[in-house]
């Protein structure tokens, strides 16, 4: 019998499992009602007296070598989530568990893509910007409301440099860059503004804006563009409307509604029963941000246009909560 205890005790010292389903059949094999060591425990009545003692050591620390030894196996288990107990090279990859993309990618990248079917290339700028590029460029007054402490973040050291609140500055660095038309840009980003954090604003989130620079470039070029882009983007029934507002760096501006995509336009509470609702900002590029820039005004016209890409993300998937997108909730994110 001391050699059958030796033997198995050696046994599950070496005793290794890959996966759960094989821990398990080891803890039946030697731990179980019918396993090999209940057995010993049952010819132990057959040990004679004298070596009782001896013995019912031997078959205690057999018991404990083994109930340690699951106990370890099951702990590197459920330290790497189920995974091997132990580096195998010669496992399968496979399956890997793949990721999905966030929402808002998504719709960055749809729009990326309608827009590079018309031409337009992607340009990016920098999102710790200065004073020029954000505001002054792009014909902001120096008492602009928008250069309010309120709303956008400066740099305490440097009121020049601020966390952009708008990819608008990307059309500055664009036309800077290349100052002989036409230009015609895509720039997805993300933009800053000092908001106190809620379901329906945050202190950071996306913009995609769009610049077209050439000769002749005019008003019906650019609801031509917000047109296809509209039923690109929500389906071939979208309808637009124009809405006239006032940017500092488009003369005329507008602001653009679709058709409310989730009633159709009949009405209903998310587009307050008006059948509209606002996707973006628009106009034509004012001269003055042209000259700033070093384009001509008499020779180029163009026209731009800004929206936020939480906004038509909140539209397409119907997400009412803006902080959703920043949580990283794998719950949400798996969604999509
Ligand atoms: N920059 C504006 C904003 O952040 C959006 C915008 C409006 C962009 C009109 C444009 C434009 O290019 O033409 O609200």
């Amino acid at each position: 019998m001391t050699t059958k205890i030796e033997q198995l005790l050696q046994e599950v010292k070496a005793a290794t499992a890959a996966s759960a389903d094989e821990l398990e059949a080891l803890r039946i094999k030697y731990l179980g009602k019918k396993g090999a060591i209940n057995a010993l425990m049952a010819d132990f009545r057959n040990v004679a007296d004298d070596r009782k003692k001896e013995i019912g050591r031997k078959l205690n620390e057999l018991k404990d070598a083994a109930q340690e030894k699951i106990n370890a196996l099951k702990e590197r288990f459920e330290d790497n989530g189920g995974g091997a107990a132990e580096l195998d090279l010669t496992r399968s990859a496979y399956p890997v568990k793949l990721g999905t993309r966030h929402p808002i990618t998504l719709v960055r990248n749809e729009a990326i893509d309608i827009f590079s079917r018309l031409g337009f290339n992607i340009a990016e700028g920098p999102e710790i910007e200065d004073d020029w590029h954000v505001f002054s460029a792009l014909n902001f007054a120096q008492d602009h409301p928008a250069r309010d402490m309120q709303d956008t973040f400066f740099i305490e050291a440097h009121p020049d440099i601020v966390l952009r609140t708008h990819t608008s500055s990307v059309q500055v660095r664009a036309m800077e860059a290349s100052p002989q038309p036409p230009i015609r840009i895509v720039c997805p980003g993300r933009v800053y503004r000092n908001e106190a954090i809620s379901y329906r604003a945050h202190a950071f989130f996306h913009q995609i804006e769009a610049l077209y620079i050439d000769r002749n470039v005019s008003f019906a070029d650019l609801k031509q563009v917000l047109l296809l882009f509209a039923k690109e983007m929500f389906g071939s029934s979208t309808q637009i409307r124009l809405r006239p507002s006032y940017f500092p760096f488009t003369e005329p501006s507008a602001e653009m509604d679709i058709s409310c995509n989730i009633c159709g336009g009949k009405g209903c509470p998310f587009c307050k029963h008006t059948g509209w609702v606002e996707i973006l900002g628009c106009g034509m590029v004012d001269p003055n941000v042209l000259d700033a820039s070093g384009i001509d005004s008499r020779a180029y016209t163009g026209y731009a246009l800004g929206m936020g890409i939480e906004r038509i993300t909140n539209l397409k998937y119907r997400v009412s909560d803006l902080r959703l997108f920043s949580e990283n909730d794998v719950r949400f994110l798996k969604e999509f």
